[in-house]
């Protein structure tokens, strides 16, 4: 049976899918075909319809956070992941030299999750797919070190914010770069 790697070119079953496919940029759920994942750039992304789309999210609307805020965030975060003796290395083998543009578009990345301000044009999904030593386990500690990092700095009502939002694009990466048809992804629905 041919391995199938990414959900891009993955017809199947929609019932195999989790429930928690979400607004990860770079990402399209078409709804046309039971279940097919399309990535940005893909020929095949025709419009998504409305009972395939995730409830819209709102701007988080709090005057502590801006881009000040979330760049100081990033920073921490990713000096928690470079310190890390498992993640460090596998950032360390990508990001070579100067880090700034990565905090910077991290930057971007987070306050177009957060605030919605489109700042983030890049395509996640290939960015990690391409990452060959990452296993499944690491986003665990990713997510730890993410989690750690808003509580230590973020009033508690904003920590909830990034942390939801942190872990599910967390899973819809792990899905797009674990998923595999013989082995439903947990927490599909039944
Ligand atoms: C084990 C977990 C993870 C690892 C090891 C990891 C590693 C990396 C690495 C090495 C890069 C740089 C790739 C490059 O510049 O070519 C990157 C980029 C990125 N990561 Fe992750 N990542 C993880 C999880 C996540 C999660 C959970 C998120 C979001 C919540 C995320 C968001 C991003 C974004 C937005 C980029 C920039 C992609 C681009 O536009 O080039 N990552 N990641």
């Amino acid at each position: 049976m041919k391995e199938i790697t990414t959900f891009a070119d993955v017809r199947c079953d929609r019932r195999a899918l989790p429930a928690t496919i979400v607004n990860l940029p770079g990402t399209r759920l078409d709804g046309n075909c039971g279940a097919r994942i399309t990535t940005f750039g893909s020929a095949m992304t025709p419009p998504i319809p409305v009972s395939a789309r995730p409830p819209a999210e709102r701007p988080l609307n709090d005057p502590r956070v801006d881009r000040q805020f979330i760049g100081d965030l990033v920073r921490d975060f990713y000096g928690r992941v470079r310190a890390d003796p498992r993640l460090g290395p596998i950032f360390a083998a990508e990001i070579r030299g100067d880090w700034e543009p990565h905090l910077e578009k991290m930057t971007d990345f987070w306050c177009s999750v957060v605030l919605k301000t489109g700042d983030y044009s890049g395509r996640p999904v290939p960015a990690h797919l391409k990452l060959k030593q990452v296993r499944e386990q690491d986003f665990q500690i990713w997510l730890g070190h993410f989690r750690a990092t808003a509580e230590a700095r973020c009033p508690p009502e904003v920590t909830g914010v990034f942390v939801d939002r942190a872990e599910r694009i967390a899973r819809s990466l792990q899905l797009a770069m674990f998923f595999r048809l013989d082995r439903p992804a947990a927490g599909a629905v039944a």
